[in-house]
């Protein structure tokens, strides 16, 4: 281990975030009965242009007049280069009763885009009396964000969490997709050529390394790592292999654009009891053969170390956290 102990991240559960338009309130009650972890409330790109101050007051009414429970209730605001952005903040922070938890700063470029709304919001927070200091997700979804990602998550206490956002990510990336997150049609190895045999395609995953840089600045920060959206809700087995591929990687939840994908998420992110008490059993195997003088084990006829009771207790520290909720 270095010197430095990396913090932890926020002890709450975050396997699910549902979205909904901020133009469509007729949504938020289903949103605030659903059993999504976070709740946000989008000002942004799914908010036509002349909707935005419709979309902004419906969503400030909807955070005082609605029971949400015990979600973590956040707000999309718009990106840093529009003019909406600032007023999404000043009306949020002004005219809401102290139920919202956070705010999402969407396609963060640099430290800089995270030190302006924190400013902005210290500002407007001590000028209208309030205690509670509300915290910042932002997605990862720029060529800029990538490049810049661990300034991003070091960027303030506010931080809480990082997500990669697949579809603008593309976009700035110039890369030539053709679907919102899951497997492209174009990116694929073909198996070797043996003979005349027919070769088969192999799909790879071009989400695989903004995932990975994603989750090494928030496990260095001590901030969440969140898989974004999968566009296509009509198809829940390719959800299912994004959402496997990123809990493998170590992220801890995925987006909702439907709440078809909710259940799917919150099972996907959630340790199952097999996983529990495997994990639990090389804890207690460990302990035996340090007990014994031992370093390493035989474990159902793997080799175990000190090593694999770390990766044990992040299934039994994640299970213990949900379970408290
Ligand atoms: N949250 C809660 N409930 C939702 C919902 C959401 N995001 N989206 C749809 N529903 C509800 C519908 O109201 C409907 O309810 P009903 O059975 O009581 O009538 C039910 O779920 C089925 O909805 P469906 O008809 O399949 O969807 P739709 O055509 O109304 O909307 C989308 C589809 C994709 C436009 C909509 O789900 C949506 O806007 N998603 C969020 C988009 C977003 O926020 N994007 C920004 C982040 S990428
Ligand atoms: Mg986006």
């Amino acid at each position: 281990m270095s010197f430095r102990i990396p913090p932890q991240p926020p002890a709450r559960p975050n396997r699910c975030q549902l979205f909904g338009p901020g133009s469509r309130p007729e949504l938020f009650e289903k949103m605030a009965a659903s059993a999504a972890d976070v709740i946000n409330l989008d000002l942004e790109d799914s908010v036509a242009p002349d909707d935005k101050d419709k979309a902004r007051a419906n969503v400030v009414e909807a955070i005082n007049g609605l029971d949400w429970g015990k979600k973590t209730l956040s707000v999309r605001i718009n990106g840093l280069d529009t003019p909406y952005w600032y007023r999404d903040v000043v009306d949020l922070l002004e005219q809401t009763n102290g139920r919202l938890d956070a705010v999402m700063i969407p396609k963060a470029g640099c430290e800089g885009d995270i030190y302006a709304v924190d400013a902005l919001v210290t500002a407007v927070e001590a000028a209208s009396g309030k205690d509670k200091r509300i915290g910042f997700e932002a997605i990862i979804e720029t060529a800029a964000g990538l490049a810049h990602v661990e300034e991003i998550a070091a960027a303030s206490p506010r931080m809480e969490s990082l997500h990669l956002g697949p579809a603008d990510y593309a976009a700035y990336m110039g890369m030539a997709t053709t679907h919102i997150g899951g497997t492209q049609d174009n990116y694929y190895m073909l198996s070797p050529k043996e003979g005349d045999g027919a070769r088969q395609r192999h799909y790879a995953d071009p989400w695989h390394y903004p995932l990975v840089a994603i989750v090494a600045a928030c496990r260095t920060h001590g901030l969440l790592p969140v898989d974004g959206p999968f566009g296509d809700f009509s198809d829940p087995d390719g959800f299912r292999a994004q959402a496997l591929r990123s809990a493998t990687l170590g992220c801890v939840g995925k987006w909702a654009i439907h709440p078809s994908q909710v259940e799917l998420s919150n099972e996907i992110f959630t340790p199952s009891q097999a996983a529990v008490d495997n994990a639990r059993a090389i804890i207690a195997a460990m302990e035996e053969a340090k007990a014994a003088g031992k370093g390493a084990v035989t474990y159902n006829g793997k080799l175990i170390d000190i090593a694999s009771i770390k990766q044990a207790e992040v299934i039994v520290r994640q299970s213990e956290l949900i379970e408290a909720q």
